[in-house]
């Protein structure tokens, strides 16, 4: 493969994910039923009027131009033609949602769950292999630990759901050309709560540049990094569900991310495999009893 057929096929992946990424929570709401997604008025009014009047606030005091505005609107529209909404609020609105919902928690720490989350990945062992390509490239990583309660006791059938982006940042059935289940899975503990799970060291990631949002950072002069990280939701009967994110000391994107969804509690003490091959690292997770 050449250079330039390379390039064309790395754009096109990621001019695919945003209305992917919009069909997946669509069809996630939809099976979510009443549940979801509804607000009641006097709440709409309240934050409707708030974020009206906040923009309202800054056209004036910014003394914001036709131009400026003319601008937006087509940024607005085209957010929307790309299907990035689901982009655009997890990079810059979603962390936020996570601090509020996950700020009584006493044990392990959240954050944002991001845009390319799929329900019912392959159901592994205890110590199992992440689904991957006979030749997919990455260091190795045994990743270790324990599910445990706020009060230490060992959660025996704990959930591990994991899901990462590849060598190149792409995710499964975002990206075209992936096997369905590439790099997600789901471990469930052992007896003593305890998991291993068998995957590859994720790069770091760039959110899709080719859209909307691609043109908001390069218009502003920002970037479009993210660190390496690693998806997980954990969970077990009777304690609230977790998801979260893992990253790797000395990623350059680590004081920097573009989803400010990194934090001090979330990164990971990876050291070299005892064989060599790859690195091996241990986190346990705390979960907060329901209720
Ligand atoms: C986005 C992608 C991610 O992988 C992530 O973890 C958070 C946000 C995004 O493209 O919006
Ligand atoms: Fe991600």
């Amino acid at each position: 493969m050449t250079d330039i057929s390379f390039e064309a096929e790395t754009s096109a992946k990621a001019a695919d994910s945003g209305a992917n990424a919009s069909a997946r929570f669509r069809e996630r709401m939809a099976s979510a039923g009443t549940r979801s997604g509804v607000v009641d008025t006097e709440r709409v009014n309240y934050l409707a009027t708030k974020v009206v009047k906040g923009l309202n606030d800054i056209i004036i005091s910014d003394r914001v131009s036709y131009e400026e505005y003319n601008a937006l609107k087509a940024w607005l529209i085209r957010v929307g033609e790309d299907g990035e909404w689901p982009l655009f609020l997890d990079v810059w609105l979603e962390h936020s949602v996570e601090e509020v919902a996950n700020e009584h928690r006493e044990g392990s720490k959240g954050t944002i769950e991001g845009p390319y989350y799929i329900d019912g990945s392959p159901e592994l062992p205890w110590n199992g292999t992440i689904p991957m390509r006979d030749d997919e490239p990455g260091t190795p990583l045994e990743f270790a630990g324990q599910v445990r309660a706020v009060d230490g006791t060992p959660l025996s059938g704990a959930k591990v759901e994991l899901w990462h982006a590849d060598d190149l940042g792409f995710y499964s059935q975002f990206a075209p050309g992936l096997p369905e289940w590439n790099l997600r899975g789901s471990w469930t503990a052992n007896e003593d709560g305890r998991f291993e799970i068998h995957t590859l060291r994720p790069a770091p990631y760039q959110i899709p540049t080719d859209g909307a949002c691609g043109q908001l950072i390069e218009a502003a002069g920002w970037h479009a990094w993210r660190p390496a990280h690693l998806h997980f939701k954990v969970s077990a009967p009777g304690y609230e569900l977790i998801t979260t994110q893992l990253y790797f000391p000395g990623d350059p994107h680590n004081d920097d991310d573009i989803a400010t969804a990194v934090k001090p509690e979330l990164m990971l003490d990876p050291h070299s495999a005892p064989d060599g091959e790859g690195v091996v690292v241990n986190y346990d997770f705390v979960l907060d009893p329901e209720g």
